[in-house]
């Protein structure tokens, strides 16, 4: 009997133990491969998309504002700081990606496509004293190309 019930025991507790270790593992392996994926949507981020936003986005959707010299002017610096606020309640771009924002990763992506396909970002006020922060067509692709390979990545 004795054996019997030593021999339950070891059962039970070899099939908690492995059982116990998988659940384990499979929770590492997944935090560790999201984490890849990260790290290489990012690299591909900081060698040909990041230079774009810094261009034509950061002013607003980072904490690297450089402010315009008519800051100062009465109601602009309230327009300013409005926009500042607005544009970083949706995304901020500071410490690459995964950027923060209200949304899920592949949601901040359809974002940035979506404003990119309809010219909406930078809005056009800031684009009338920014000129150069307008995107040309083939930065556009380039930031489009990138968010389809975070696309395949993130499957
Ligand atoms: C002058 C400031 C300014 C600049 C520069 C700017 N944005 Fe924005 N952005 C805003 C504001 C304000 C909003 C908030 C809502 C709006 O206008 O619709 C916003 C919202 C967004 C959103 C969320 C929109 C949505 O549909 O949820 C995305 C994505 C975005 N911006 C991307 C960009 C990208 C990419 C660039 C650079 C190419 C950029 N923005 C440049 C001010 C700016």
């Amino acid at each position: 009997m004795k054996v019997i019930g030593l021999l339950f025991m070891y059962i039970c507790s070899f099939y908690l133990y492995a059982h116990g270790g998988v659940e384990h593992d499979l929770s590492d392996i997944k935090t560790s491969e999201s984490k890849e994926k990260n790290k290489l949507i990012n690299e591909l981020y900081v060698k040909n998309v990041k230079a774009i936003f810094k261009k034509a986005c950061f002013d607003c959707h980072s904490s690297q504002t450089v402010y315009p010299s008519y800051y100062n002017l009465p109601l602009i610096k309230e327009l300013i700081d409005k926009d500042i606020k607005d544009a970083k309640w949706h995304l901020v771009l500071d410490g690459d990606y995964p950027f923060r924002g209200h949304g899920s990763k592949l949601d901040d992506l359809s974002a940035i496509e979506r404003n990119l396909d309809s010219s909406e970002m930078p809005p056009l006020r800031y684009r009338i004293f920014n000129s150069s922060s307008t995107l040309s067509k083939s930065e556009v692709e380039t930031v489009r190309k990138w968010i389809n390979q975070a696309r395949e990545i993130l499957k």
